[in-house]
């Protein structure tokens, strides 16, 4: 299948997509043929760059508004002949037209075990609530935000003197052994998103 992944940032998790789908033991059966950030100059863009994936920067400043900053993703997904879309710390909220158009082909990795500690500050929320595990989810993108069917996830021990740095650095290792995992269920046909919104497992 053709990949792509939508990026933000240091792209830590497009590095283990990357490992893993280049890795031809692994049979994750995907392709990464392309990595959009809405941001110039992150580390993520450097490491696809580095493993010759083609990237493009597609700035949502540039757009007067949501739909039309998706529209533009849409067309160089488009054009890559893309089937599964990959979010990996991609910090925009996409359209409801852009989410129901690649419904059932997207997934989203978050840092949390959902449903619990929902939003873009899990890790804060987490320590705030003095819970003594948390863990990450990979799960298909539905409208209402880190809300659609879970496909895997991973616990994490939560330790007293922990702070945001030191959790998000534990959960992220885990976060990299979970995609590509959740990312080969899809690729393969062992998982489908069911109309109803459950998971169906093959
Ligand atoms: C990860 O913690 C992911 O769960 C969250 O954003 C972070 C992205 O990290 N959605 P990276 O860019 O993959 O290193």
């Amino acid at each position: 299948k053709r990949v792509a992944v939508l990026i933000s940032g240091s792209g830590t998790n497009l590095q283990s997509l990357i490992s893993a789908t280049q890795d031809s033991s692994q049979n994750i059966g995907a392709e990464i043929v392309l990595v959009i950030s809405n941001k110039p100059g992150v580390e993520g863009l450097k490491r696809a760059e580095k493993a010759g994936i083609k990237t493009v920067v597609i700035k949502h400043s540039d757009y007067p508004n949501r739909e039309s900053f998706d529209a533009a993703m849409n067309v160089e997904l488009n054009a890559a002949g893309v089937e599964i879309v990959c979010l990996a710390g991609f910090m925009r909220i996409l359209s409801e037209h852009f989410v129901k158009h690649w419904r059932g082909a997207m997934l989203n990795i978050h840092p949390s075990l959902l449903p619990a500690f929902k939003g873009a500050n899990a890790h804060k929320d987490v320590l705030a609530a003095r819970v003594r595990v948390s863990g990450c989810t990979v799960h298909f993108v539905e409208v209402d935000i880190d809300s659609g069917a879970i496909v895997e996830q991973e616990a994490v021990p939560v330790f007293p003197d922990d702070t945001e740095k030191i959790l998000q650095e534990r959960v992220k290792a885990a976060e990299h052994r979970i995609y590509p995992c959740a990312l080969k269920y899809l690729a393969t046909g062992r998982i489908k998103l069911k109309e109803d919104g459950t998971l169906c497992w093959n």
